[in-house]
């Protein structure tokens, strides 16, 4: 009979994707895992690890945001505005990712080894970055991978709804219409403010527990809309939920796209109230392209939709999925939550808002152009959307961009042009994007 992947012994889990796939089913399937090397074997096979052999590097200075914004090899030229849309990858990243891809070159076998550990410190640093701990992080490769995950995995009846909202990117969409095909559960939708500029924290929360019904199992939300840049005040609305004496907190899971307000909003995920939350790493972060979290206060109501290589090790480890991945990328994750954290959460997210603030306030009074975010912070974050007087967003992006200003347009039925400051960008930039949109209309 096929061992339970938790009831192996810690070398086993250690050397399950090192020994190769197929010594990793051996020792699954009962086999003794003589191909298996022993403890330790790993560290003596292994290259050297990303700082052997090369001199010692300056010290970081991450007080010092011309220094911080150099580490970000995007054309200086240009004010970079969409810098959070894929990450650009950091000069330390690079470093990072080119030394297990070296490691991965030399010796396959002898860097698959280290797996585990690795994953391990990643998931370490995601804890250190953004609160809880280590196990409630299982490691994907986007946003989408983890609401697929999400969606894919929970249990519903056709007697059940899941309550949305008019404002989620196509991922959640599709994830849910996906979850309601399978399950037959019933996909409600509501809006959570007619003028996204007005919004405030009152209305939403007060719309949101209106929504909530007897019959809700699944509360689908996204942290920081990126139609509108409003970002939803997630404490509040979980607080009021726990107030709700018409239906128990319990009853339902509170299940959150949290690209946006990942590394965009100073909080620890677990003081959000919510209960489940994916992210891509690779936006406000700067992480590797092509990875991804998703936090998990308990990972009880998630089945397991895509086999994973992770061995036992909690609900983190189950809901990681399996399969080779990219894992220079993956591995590299962790020097990018030690970036982030040695510029500092606040520090950065901070500069952020310092600056769309500024953005927003420049462009308050300019006939032709509406403010689309809000401008208090409690309901916004970095993305500040823009509606241009008769100009197409996309027109917008191409003439913005002869001016040496990078934006993008929003990918929704109705677009705005969609300005992200960030610690690519500076307050002085910020100036020249809102002489040069005043000159748009
Ligand atoms: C709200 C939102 N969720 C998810 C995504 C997709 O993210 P990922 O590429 O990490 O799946 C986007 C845009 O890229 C987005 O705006």
């Amino acid at each position: 009979m096929m061992a339970r992947m938790a009831d192996l012994p810690a070398p086993t889990r250690r050397t399950f994707l090192g020994a190769g796939l197929v010594g990793g089913v051996a020792t699954l399937t009962g086999c003794t895992g003589e191909d298996s090397p022993p403890p330790g074997a790993a560290e003596s096979a292994s290259p050297s690890s990303p700082s052997a052999g090369s001199s010692e590097p300056p010290p970081p200075r991450y007080d010092d945001w011309a220094w911080v914004r150099e580490q970000v090899p995007l054309d200086a030229a240009l004010a970079q505005f969409a810098a959070f849309v894929l990450s650009p990858h950091t000069r330390p990243l690079e470093e990072a990712i080119a030394a297990f891809r070296d490691e991965l070159a030399v010796d396959t076998e002898a860097a698959l080894l280290k797996e585990v550990e690795r994953e391990d410190a990643v998931r370490a640093g995601a804890a250190d970055f953004a609160g809880g701990a280590p196990g409630q992080y299982a490691l994907t490769d986007s946003t989408t991978m983890g609401l697929g995950l999400m969606y894919g995995g929970l249990r519903l009846t056709p007697d059940d709804e899941i309550l949305t909202t008019t404002h989620d990117f196509y991922s959640t969409e599709e994830s849910l219409r996906l979850l309601a095909r399978r399950t037959g559960a019933r996909v409600r939708r509501i809006s959570l403010y007619d003028d996204p500029a007005t919004a405030t924290t009152e209305q939403i929360v007060e719309r949101i527990m209106a929504g909530i019904t007897s019959r809700t199992r699944v509360v689908a939300l996204t942290w920081v809309h990126s139609s509108t840049g409003v970002r939803l005040p997630l404490r509040e609305i979980t607080e009021a939920m726990r107030r709700l004496s018409r239906v128990a907190r319990d009853q339902y899971l509170v299940c959150v796209d949290g690209v946006h307000g990942f590394a965009a909003v100073d909080t620890d995920l677990p003081d959000l109230g919510v209960d489940f939350l994916a992210a891509g790493t690779h936006k406000w972060l700067f992480g590797p392209r092509g990875t991804g979290v998703l936090w998990g206060r308990d990972w009880e109501p998630l089945t397991q939709v895509i086999p994973t290589f992770s061995g036992p090790g909690g609900g983190a480890a189950r809901l990681t999925p399996g399969g080779y991945h990219s894992f220079e990328h993956r591995w590299a994750l962790a020097d990018a939550f030690t970036f982030m954290g040695g510029v500092g959460r606040a520090r950065a997210v901070e500069r952020t808002v310092e600056q769309a603030t500024r953005l927003k306030e420049g462009l308050a009074d300019v006939d032709g152009i509406t403010v689309v975010t809000p401008t208090a912070p409690e309901v916004s974050a970095g993305i500040v959307c823009l509606d241009v007087r008769g100009m197409p967003p996309a027109n917008a992006v191409a003439t913005l961009r002869t001016q040496g200003i990078v934006a993008s347009a929003t990918p929704y039925r109705v677009s705005y042009l969609r300005l992200g400051p960030s610690i690519a960008t500076t307050p002085e930039q910020v100036d020249t994007a809102v002489a040069a949109i005043t000159r748009l209309v």
